[in-house]
């Protein structure tokens, strides 16, 4: 363990700052309210904390389009309300990474002000234009990719939506101007980055123009009634199309080197973690980015013991084979996913059980966990069907597109919009049953919803001394995590392979093997675990029973049971 850098052994908590906790009253959150939680989450166990970000923002798409990358949003605080909030996590014991935006900026931001302005003012070419659009790329949010701007009669791209011009990362003075932002907050004392949308920096230099034969809300619609294999994979490769000119184009891994190289001048192993899944942004496994997120774990519509062993397979295989072996992260859900309370609760009735495996599975398998705020207490998704008061662009746009465009009928249109709607699982978090579950006071509007279920004690307060809680449920692990060592440092061995209802495997070091099991299915299993010199597991942790230790020749596991137990 010893060997092992704080961001292997850490458990990583996502904070949405808009959502998390209102210091000052005014209905959305901020370092104030964040501060005020911090022994909450020490509590919590939690190692480290990534923060969505908190900068400037005209908040087109909620704070990832930034104005200014070395300063705080008003609406959170200031800039020595961030060093207090740093000052005090860290003094808890707690690592702070930041969100890093690189391909683009708002439009507000005073660089693409400067560009936009002339043909010939110094930051003419920091942004990517043209005299007219040179293809047919579509923006990922709505509409093409290009923008239209009369100050210089030229048009420029943009991947997300015209609010957010992508960054021209072949000029150098970005780079430049960037990383000086970077050393910002890194001479400020913070801990890494997650790095935003990586595989947008770079497009293909050709130009490629996209050969999908629909409209992105046409695409949209399509995904939402493919349902038959054929029809799913046909949305797939739509995808595809419609995008891949758009993504991974050359340069990003001489772009990662060189702000590895940057963060590598810092002590104390600062971190860089990209919003990625593709193994090939860990370089060698030890000069680009040191961690991509296990997204195809979360990519399935149920969780099965199948599709995670395979899973495993693959992704452990991949990050084996670099030459500097690479490290693993998993997770379930973030600001941009369904939750996974409601995401993966694929048998209503066991929701509970379920998010107690999956939460166990996070923390069990091999990699560096992330935990979505409000998990712990199992908040569930809130689908808001009234357009006016969704926050997420992307859905009011996709709304517009449904009803003018697809001529779709208002209250479906409202109800899909909802659905696809990210501000479904970005909802206040839940401290208590009191008005607004005590995220901001009573007499305040909170800027989303707050979903109602707190009532039924899915808040902090109900939970946080109730031993049979989800939230001592998460406790308990994440202490359990750190108190086996395997359960961090050790090698993954899948057991029983052919196995529907449960998954079974080893984590092993060479000191300790340690037994997982864990039960997604509604029946009891009795099991016959073959493991050279073992005889019994001495049980770490059982959600079932308590007790110390059970036979490996005949092991009794109940329905949706997670037990941890050390083998001797
Ligand atoms: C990332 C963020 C997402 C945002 C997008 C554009 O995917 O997670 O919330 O909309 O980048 O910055």
């Amino acid at each position: 363990m010893s060997t092992l850098k704080w961001w292997q052994t850490a458990v990583f908590y996502q904070i949405y700052p808009r959502s998390f906790a209102d210091g000052n009253g005014d209905g959305i959150g901020d370092f104030q309210g964040i501060i005020e939680k911090l022994d909450y989450l020490a509590e919590l166990g939690v190692d480290a904390l990534w923060l969505s970000p908190h900068f400037p923002s005209p908040n087109w798409d909620c704070g990832y389009d930034i104005s200014d990358y070395c300063d705080v949003a008003p609406e959170y605080g200031t800039l020595a309300d961030f060093r207090r909030f740093l000052a005090v996590a860290h003094s808890r014991g707690l690592r702070v990474i930041l969100d890093l935006v690189l391909n683009h900026t708002s439009d507000q931001h005073p660089w693409f002000l400067e560009s936009k302005s002339s043909r010939d003012n110094p930051k003419a070419d920091w942004y990517i234009w043209y005299d007219a659009p040179p293809n047919n790329w579509q923006s990922c949010f709505d509409g093409d990719a290009w923008t239209y701007a009369p100050e210089r009669h030229q048009c420029y791209y943009h991947y997300f939506m015209k609010q957010q011009p992508d960054l021209n990362w072949r000029n150098p003075a970005v780079k430049q101007a960037m990383w000086d932002a970077v050393r910002f907050w890194l001479d400020m004392g913070v801990d890494g980055f997650r790095l935003d949308a990586v595989g947008t920096i770079f497009e293909d230099p050709d130009l490629t123009p996209h050969t999908a034969p629909l409209t992105l809300a046409e695409l949209r619609r399509f995904s939402e009634t493919a349902t038959t294999p054929e029809d799913k994979a046909l949305e797939q490769k739509y995808w595809r199309e419609m995008f891949q000119n758009q993504l991974g184009g050359p340069g990003l891994h001489a772009l990662m080197k060189d702000l590895r190289a940057v963060l590598d001048e810092y002590p104390g192993d600062r971190l860089l973690v990209g919003e990625d899944d593709d193994i090939a942004y860990l370089g060698d496994g030890a000069d680009e980015l040191h961690l991509v997120f296990n997204f195809p774990l979360m990519r399935t519509e149920r969780m099965t013991p199948a599709h995670i062993r395979q899973n495993q397979a693959e992704r452990l295989a991949q990050l084996d084979a670099l030459p500097a072996r690479g490290w693993g992260c998993n997770t379930l859900g973030n600001h941009d996913t369904s939750r996974i309370f409601t995401r993966y609760a694929t048998d209503a009735e066991h929701a509970a059980e379920l998010a107690r495996v999956n939460t166990a599975l996070i923390l069990t398998l091999r990699g560096t966990p992330f935990l979505y705020n409000g998990e712990e207490i199992g908040m569930t998704d809130l689908i808001i069907t009234d357009p006016g008061k969704l926050r997420d662009t992307m859905a009011t746009w996709y709304y517009a597109a449904l009803i003018n465009d697809l001529k779709i009928d208002p209250v479906e249109a409202a109800a899909r919009a909802g659905a696809m709607s990210r501000d479904k699982n970005r909802t206040p978090m839940q401290w208590t049953d009191q008005p607004h579950a005590g995220f901001c006071p009573a007499g305040t509007a909170p800027w989303l919803p707050v979903n109602p279920n707190d009532a039924g004690g899915i808040n902090v307060r109900a939970q946080e001394d109730d031993p049979g809680s989800l939230l001592n449920f998460y406790r308990r692990l994440i202490e359990v995590r750190r108190q086996v060592p395997a359960l961090v440092a050790g090698e993954y061995r899948p057991l029983h392979e052919a196995t529907d209802g449960y998954v079974a495997f080893l984590r092993t070091t060479d000191a300790q093997t340690v037994l997982v099991l864990l039960n997604y299915s509604n029946a009891r299993h009795e099991l016959r675990l073959d493991v050279p010199g073992k005889r019994t597991a001495r049980v770490c942790f059982s959600s079932a029973r308590n007790d110390g230790e059970r036979s490996l020749v005949s092991l009794s596991l109940e329905a949706y049971e997670v037990l941890i137990a050390e083998l001797i």
